[in-house]
């Protein structure tokens, strides 16, 4: 599986979606630029992921938001980017060639506000090398498309489905946290096509500066991350997986994760893999410690490979059923 494994034990390996991930963790989508930004950092290596997924991308250039686009609070962050990106053709042609595919597998995150702009962004995707096309379904930053596809399963898998039509490259498709049925959206998503779900985006959130008495952020409203938000992730993985492990379909589990407690916890709610975002932003080598800590836990539990833990979560049948519905 190319040099991406040789720093990390054997234990972490997993297959999703027939790729070969040398480690669960996957490194989220609007965290790492195009895969390029953090390989500045001393220390840093892309090769202790076992994915890189790159920025929102839609198929013409955007500017993004107004400023403020981001804003600490506590135990998280809010951003409101907007999906500044140079699109798609720039991506393919520019950025593609720079990337160093025998580090880690990449992984696009494709953006739109029509169907059909979904479609021709991941129709350019299928024609590159990239490893695999995440939809995001579930931005919450721009006007039009992002969450409002996420929120409506019908629509979600209208856009599955249409992107299924014109790429056989694995499919994960982004659910969206700000809904209230996201069993029923991820179904109707495995049904369209998807092959695997991320989960979560972030969830809608503002801040309010009292002496202005304006908010704070740009575009009034925001996507809140980091560790203010796991605790809704893990629970939205775990009802996630209720469904998908029917289908055999891959989670990537995301939301808060800074240590790896925090990923195991998600590994043993169902999730195949694990996504860091914000973590990294204040701990750039924060992937090296889950890697180490999620290994310590494996032997220690007796466990060969980090597979055997995915969804081992101990309830009881009366305990699941009644969560279920
Ligand atoms: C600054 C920023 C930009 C983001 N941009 C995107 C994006 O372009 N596409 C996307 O699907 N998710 C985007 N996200 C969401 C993350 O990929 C991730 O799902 C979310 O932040 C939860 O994980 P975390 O708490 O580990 O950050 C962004 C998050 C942040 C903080």
């Amino acid at each position: 599986m190319g040099a991406a494994s040789e720093n990390l034990t054997r234990p972490l390996q997993l297959n999703f979606c027939g790729l070969d991930f040398a480690s669960p963790i996957v490194l989220l989508s609007g965290c790492v630029g195009f895969g390029e930004e953090y390989t500045r950092i001393a220390g840093f290596s892309n090769r202790d992921a076992g994915a890189v997924v790159l920025k929102g991308t839609t198929l013409q250039p955007r500017l993004g938001n107004a400023p403020h686009r981001v804003y600490e609070t506590p135990a998280g962050m809010l951003n409101a980017i907007g999906l500044q990106n140079p699109g798609a053709d720039f991506v393919v042609r520019r950025i593609l060639p720079e990337l160093d595919f025998s580090e880690t597998r990449f992984i696009a995150n494709v953006s739109g506000s029509t169907v059909d702009e979904y479609v021709e962004v991941t129709r350019r995707f299928d024609q590159s090398p990239i490893d695999a096309i995440e939809i995001n379904i579930s931005c919450p930053n721009v006007k039009e498309g992002g969450v409002a596809f996420g929120n409506y399963p019908d629509m979600s898998a209208q856009v599955v489905a249409a992107c299924r039509q014109v790429t056989d490259k694995p499919l994960i498709t982004k659910l969206s946290p700000n809904q209230t049925n996201i069993r029923e959206n991820a179904r109707r998503c495995i049904e369209a096509g998807s092959d695997a779900l991320s989960v979560i985006n972030t969830i809608m959130g503002m801040a309010i500066d009292v002496q202005s008495r304006r908010p704070v952020i740009g575009n009034v409203q925001g996507g809140l991350s980091g560790p203010a938000i796991k605790p809704i992730a893990l629970l939205k993985v775990h009802q996630v997986y209720e469904v998908a492990r029917r289908h055999h379909v891959p989670i990537i589990g995301q939301g808060g994760i800074t240590t790896a407690v925090d990923a195991l916890e998600f590994i043993i709610a169902g999730a195949s893999a694990v996504g860091v975002g914000t973590s990294l932003f204040y701990d750039p080598m924060v992937c090296k410690k889950i890697n180490a800590g999620i290994t310590e836990y494996l032997t220690a539990q007796g466990l060969a490979s980090v597979e055997q833990l995915v969804g081992t979560l101990r309830v009881s049948e009366a305990d699941a059923t009644a969560q279920a519905d």
